[in-house]
């Protein structure tokens, strides 16, 4: 164990290494393969895909991600699909009601075209900023979802919470509703950051909405903390973890920055000369990696961190956990349903659909009685078990050949000979050590830290050179 105060200056890390690899944009694989290589899909496809669900054997439960685009204030870093409505309630209500009405909409023909006799076992509403809805707002959501489901006794419920919209009177509604769990965005407490990014919610207002939530029973709270961003330094994310680790969030998501001023217009209004180098980051990363340990929480996958008792530590164990668009969670052995604008499911061995992005056009579409569906992927027998060996490697830190060539008929070493090749160069590297049985393991902290270039070996869809720099200075695509 790693003590909590001690200076962080790499001396694991050997810094050459880190440099050859760090720095290439790869994917970090919330979907594979990655949107790019999505196609336009309609409604026929949307049906077969569902028709196939209701064939498979065996069958899947179901997990449903609601998205709720709305939002106060403009936070300057953020990369989420939202419209800011401003503070005023009264005037944005009718454009609020017009989407509750879309999503209505959109479940009903959803129980029309699927076989919705499974139970539900997940909720998750993400956003955008769920909490811009008032209490009877997310009642009315939360009731066309009961209508259409039959949602699980014991369902995971959860709402990302924007702890500056979250009232006492909505908090209340959400356990009353049958809400479990809680995510806030918390992102950083510092105040000259949070004044940069225009995010200001001071430590106490996170500190007293964490209290309420334990008092009103939510099993589980989950803080969004984001590192990398203008302003920020080893120094002062050191503080933010240590008053993080004050609060005892049940998991923790420790985000770096993902930085595309090209597709972000509020990102160009941050002061980009003030953003970290990539040594800096490192340094971030391994403090808020050392703090999180030593205070026993479990470090999970590339950004996650959960205390050992809490279900997302405890899916580990039993190999439920997944990696997708909300992140890391449990329910890897759910079939994902999404609604509501650029919402995205995941059918399992099946395929991707994704609803239209653009806001106004997805509640158009559905007051014209057209699909929302927009775009999305079937799964080739190859993306299925490449979906596996990333879902393995970035979950569980560890890739088994065995398990693979059980689930997938296949002879591994075989199948992956290329992969296998630069595994044992990364290996000399000390990215990843590979046991007698054959067993790939990410190392720590430095494979951790380069895991997007561990699974970019396996992305058939990348330059097979694409791991890292000096092999070509940015990932291409195979002829
Ligand atoms: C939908 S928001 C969470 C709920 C609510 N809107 C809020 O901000 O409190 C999802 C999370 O995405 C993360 N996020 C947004 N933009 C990001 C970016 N550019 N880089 C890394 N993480 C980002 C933030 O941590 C944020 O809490
Ligand atoms: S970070 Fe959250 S509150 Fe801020 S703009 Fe994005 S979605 Fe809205």
């Amino acid at each position: 164990m790693i003590a909590a105060n001690r200076p962080i200056s790499q001396p694991e890390i050997d810094l050459d290494v880190f440099h050859r690899y760090a720095g290439l944009s790869l994917p970090r694989h919330v979907s594979y393969p990655m949107p790019t290589w999505w196609q336009r899909m309609n409604v026929d496809d949307a049906q077969t895909m569902y028709d196939r669900c209701d064939h498979q054997s065996p069958g899947y439960d179901l997990s449903l991600y609601v998205h709720i685009p709305f939002c106060e204030r403009l936070c300057k870093f953020c990369g989420c699909n939202r419209v800011v409505l401003g503070t005023n309630h009264d005037k944005s209500r009718p454009q609020v009601d017009r989407y509750i009405s879309a999503l209505e909409k959109e479940l009903s023909l959803l129980s029309k075209g699927f076989g919705i006799r499974r139970p539900l076992r997940q909720i998750h509403w993400g956003g955008g900023s769920p909490t811009y809805l008032d209490a009877a707002q997310i009642e009315r959501v939360h009731q066309a979802i009961a209508h259409t489901f039959h949602i699980a006794p014991d369902a995971e419920i959860s709402m990302e919470i924007d702890p500056r919209t979250a009232s006492e009177e909505k908090m209340k509604t959400l356990r009353q509703l049958g809400f479990t769990r809680i995510s806030m965005g918390v992102q950083d407490f510092d105040e000259q950051t949070q004044k940069h990014v225009r995010r200001v919610q001071p430590f106490e207002m996170v500190r007293d909405l964490t209290t309420l939530c334990r008092e009103l029973g939510f099993s589980s709270i989950n803080y969004d903390l984001i590192y990398g961003m203008p302003y920020q330094t080893p120094e002062t994310i050191r503080a933010t973890v240590k008053q993080t680790i004050k609060l005892s969030p049940d998991r923790i998501a420790f985000y770096h920055f993902a930085q595309i001023p090209d597709k972000i217009a509020t990102q160009r209004g941050m002061d980009l000369s003030r953003l970290p180098s990539s040594d800096s980051k490192l340094d971030m990363f391994q403090i808020g990696l050392a703090l999180f340990e030593a205070a026993g929480y479990d470090f999970i996958g590339l950004d996650h961190f959960a205390k050992p008792d809490e279900s997302l530590a405890k899916s580990l164990a039993d190999n439920k956990i997944q990696r997708n668009f909300q992140g890391m969670t449990t329910g890897g052995d759910l079939n994902l349903l999404g609604v509501g604008a650029s919402s995205i499911s995941q059918l399992r061995n099946i395929g991707f659909l994704q609803n239209i992005k653009d806001i106004d056009d997805y509640v158009i579409a559905l007051e014209s009685d057209r699909s929302p569906i927009d775009r999305g992927k079937w799964f080739t027998g190859d993306d299925c078990i490449r979906q596996a060996v990333l879902s393995d490697l970035y979950c569980m830190a560890e890739l088994h050949p065995k398990s693979i060539e059980s689930r997938f008929g296949i002879d591994f070493d075989k199948y992956f000979a290329h992969e296998l090749r630069v595994m044992q160069e990364l290996t000399t590297d000390g990215l990843v050590e590979i046991g007698a049985d054959g067993v790939i393991r990410v190392t720590k902290p430095l494979g951790r830290v380069l895991m997007r270039n561990i699974a970019a070996v396996f992305d058939a869809y990348l330059d097979k050179q694409a791991y890292r720099l000096g092999e070509k200075a940015n990932f291409s695509v195979n002829a």
